[in-house]
């Protein structure tokens, strides 16, 4: 048992405390804590989330976990877009969950700070991982998908985005980071992830990669490109 908070909850509960001061309009608040500008962007975005999803194969009638659900994008973007199943969301911070259920009438949604994925053992068709294994440590990282492998049934996907060097735009995020810790000690941590830390992670715990979409791809959804790389796992 852990017993002091781990960087993921000090930070960014620390970080939405602050854009909800900072801003008069909650709405502009909530969508920047999930790293959207604005509300526009903010659906704009998870239309993507939820495109790249359909197509990677989420049905109407399956069981979704969307880890670090933030303030809904994805679980709006979802909802927007007509999909029926069971959604559980999980967060760190109260405040994005108390959001994302008043947003999205009928969606599970928790507080959840352990390393672990909160659902029974192969109860899951999909786990989605937006913007979430790009602020953890590698070792967090392949804690999660290791319990993720527990909860997924076999042949379950797993949509991940991470930021990698070999995507030259990703840059501009670890140029940002650098000046920032020169000045922040307790800033969210911005993690770059190689395709092949993921594919040996995945062949240690039993995930086969099923497709990469490169951040820059502008065929990659209707609303062209999403920006981070994304990886698709599938449980064996
Ligand atoms: C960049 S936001 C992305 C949110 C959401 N996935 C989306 O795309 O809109 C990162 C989110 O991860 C949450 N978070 C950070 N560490 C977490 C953890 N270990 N477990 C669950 N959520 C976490 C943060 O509170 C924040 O909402």
């Amino acid at each position: 048992m852990e017993t002091t908070k781990s960087h993921f909850d000090t930070s960014y509960n620390n970080h939405v405390d602050q854009l909800i001061d900072m801003n008069d309009d909650i709405a502009t608040a909530l969508a920047q804590a999930v790293g959207s500008p604005d509300v526009a962007s903010f659906v704009r975005q998870g239309n993507q989330q939820a495109h790249i999803m359909f197509e990677a194969g989420l049905q109407n009638g399956d069981s979704l976990y969307d880890f670090a659900c933030g303030s809904g994008r994805t679980a709006a973007a979802l909802k927007r877009n007509g999909w029926t199943g069971q959604y559980i969301g999980v967060d760190v911070v109260p405040a994005l969950v108390d959001a994302l259920k008043s947003a999205c009438e009928g969606y599970e949604a928790h507080v959840h700070k352990d390393l672990t994925i909160k659902a029974e053992d192969s109860s899951l068709d999909m786990i989605c991982a937006w913007s979430i294994f790009t602020h953890l440590t590698p070792i967090e990282s392949y804690i999660y998908l290791r319990d993720g492998w527990r909860t997924l049934r076999p042949d379950g996907l797993i949509v991940m985005s991470f930021l990698e060097y070999q995507q030259e735009n990703h840059w501009a995020v670890f140029d940002q980071n650098v000046k920032r810790r020169m000045t922040e000690a307790q800033a969210p941590l911005d993690a770059f992830t190689a395709r092949s830390d993921i594919e040996a992670w995945g062949a240690r715990i039993g995930y086969d990669i099923a497709t990469y979409i490169d951040g820059y791809d502008d065929a990659a959804t209707p609303d062209g490109h999403i920006g981070q790389s994304v990886a698709i796992l599938r449980r064996k």
